[in-house]
């Protein structure tokens, strides 16, 4: 069996949604402090939805199969949806990551709760519940 489904491949070669948002209404940006690897996301936030969403991840394949699919996952969702995107799901998403790699997809999740964190510090009043 091939150690990456064919959706990693496709998303490790053509990744999806890269770039920058100027104007951004939250950036995030995580790293891993083993590998080195950093990724960054900009969202643009339109009556509670997610209408754009970029990247710019410096990392290894994984990682920016990863953020694609974060990308693709939470673009055109309701906020409440893309604050409740995991890992797994991005990982089940790509058909599966080998287990040590499993850390690539957790910093896309980082990367989109921390820039929701972000566009909510903007927009308290936008805070669930407040
Ligand atoms: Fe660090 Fe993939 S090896 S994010």
């Amino acid at each position: 069996m091939a150690l990456y489904s064919e959706k990693v491949m496709d998303h490790f070669r053509n990744p999806r949604n890269v770039g920058v948002i100027e104007n951004a209404d939250g950036i995030g940006e995580v790293g891993n402090a083993k590998c080195g690897d950093i990724m960054k996301m900009y969202l643009k936030i339109d009556d509670d939805c997610i209408s754009d969403v970029k990247f710019e991840t410096f990392g290894c394949g994984s990682a920016i199969a990863s953020s694609s699919m974060a990308t693709e996952l939470i673009k055109g969702r309701p906020v409440h949806e893309a604050m409740q995107l995991t890992n797994k799901a991005v990982a089940e998403a790509l058909d599966g990551l080998p287990d040590y790699k499993m850390h690539c997809s957790v910093l896309a999740e980082e990367a989109i709760q921390s820039a929701l964190e972000d566009y909510y510090q903007k927009h308290p009043e936008k805070r669930p519940g407040a």
